[in-house]
């Protein structure tokens, strides 16, 4: 069982702070400054920041010392949330058990914030000054790395390319999308928690190997819950990727097969954490979880 109390205890403090970056530039503009909170605040696991934490907890650092950095992927992930649930994406109704962002702020105003909330990410990221300035570097490489085209914007466009031509992809195809789409961005969180955290380069590799087994088991969880998720729990519509045309583990393979995927690559994830002990147990019951989930 994961450790819900850490969990919940860390997803408060990301909240406060999530409020606390947007309100740091009192001048943003009141409707687009809204439109941004609205996403920002309407709950979700957030996972990206506490897996940025974890990661340095297990190097031996103290995770919640990068709450800049943890808050900046909380941001990027919203915007991506945000963009693929416009009408021209995915074109869902309900996120985060709320109106989507361009339910209530209208296309226009939902693509402004995600644009927002991407831009200011990166400052963001530079208001981590307990961070050397040639490791930040790093990070802000990591990060764009994640985000943008050789990451999540590159596999959300692979998505979009596949979406109604049945068998357009393999399960290799298949595996690169979501390695893109979702693993990227979790992969930047996880290789950011290491490197702040003075991480040796067999750390970074056990723990970008057991960052991309997350984001592949994450999203295959995610095709699943699609399926046979309760919308009421997942706060977002079941059966958009059928309603899309789109291809996903369980179009490709089957329910059954899908879920064997997910744990296969689960056990992997947990055998890369061996050279951390005990200080990784989070992380082990982090991506354990994934296959429990029902949100
Ligand atoms: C949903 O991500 C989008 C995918 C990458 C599949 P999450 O399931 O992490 O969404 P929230 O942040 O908890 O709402
Ligand atoms: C998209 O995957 C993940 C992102 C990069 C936003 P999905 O389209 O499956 O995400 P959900 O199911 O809408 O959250
Ligand atoms: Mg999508
Ligand atoms: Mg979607
Ligand atoms: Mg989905």
């Amino acid at each position: 069982m994961v450790d819900k109390t850490q969990w919940n205890e860390r997803i408060k403090l990301i909240e406060k702070a999530l409020v606390e970056e947007l309100h740091e530039d009192s001048a943003l503009e009141p409707k687009l400054c809204e439109s941004m909170k609205y996403s920002l605040t309407a709950g979700g696991k957030r996972l990206r920041p506490i897996l940025l934490m974890a990661a340095a907890d297990a190097v031996g650092a103290v995770g919640t010392d990068y709450i800049h950095i943890a808050c900046a992927l909380e941001m990027i992930h919203t915007y991506s949330l945000i963009h693929d649930d416009l009408p021209a994406m995915d074109n869902d109704d309900y996120r985060r058990g709320k109106p989507t962002n361009h339910k209530v702020y209208g296309d226009g105003m939902a693509i402004l914030a995600g644009d927002a909330l991407l831009t200011q990410a990166f400052e963001v990221i530079l208001r981590q000054n307990n961070v050397k300035p040639e490791v930040l570097l790093q990070v802000v490489r990591e990060v764009a790395m994640g985000a943008g085209p050789n990451g999540m914007v590159g596999g959300q466009s692979i998505d979009l390319e596949a979406e109604g031509r049945k068998q357009v992809l393999n399960i290799n195809d298949l595996q690169k999308m979501h390695g893109a789409k979702t693993g990227a961005l979790f992969r930047a969180a996880i290789r950011s928690g290491a490197l702040v955290a003075g991480a040796s380069s067999d750390q970074l590799a056990a723990l970008t190997q057991y960052a991309d087994c997350f984001g592949l088991a994450f999203q295959i969880t995610d095709d699943i819950l699609d399926v046979v998720g309760d919308e009421a729990v997942i706060g977002k519509p079941v059966g958009s990727d059928e309603r899309n045309e789109k291809s996903t583990y369980v179009t490709l393979t089957s329910l059954e097969e899908a879920k064997k995927m997910a744990a296969d690559t689960v056990e992997k994830a947990v055998k890369s954490l061996e050279i951390f002990g005990d200080r990784a147990v989070f992380l082990r019951e982090l991506v354990e979880y994934l296959l429990h989930r029902n949100k």
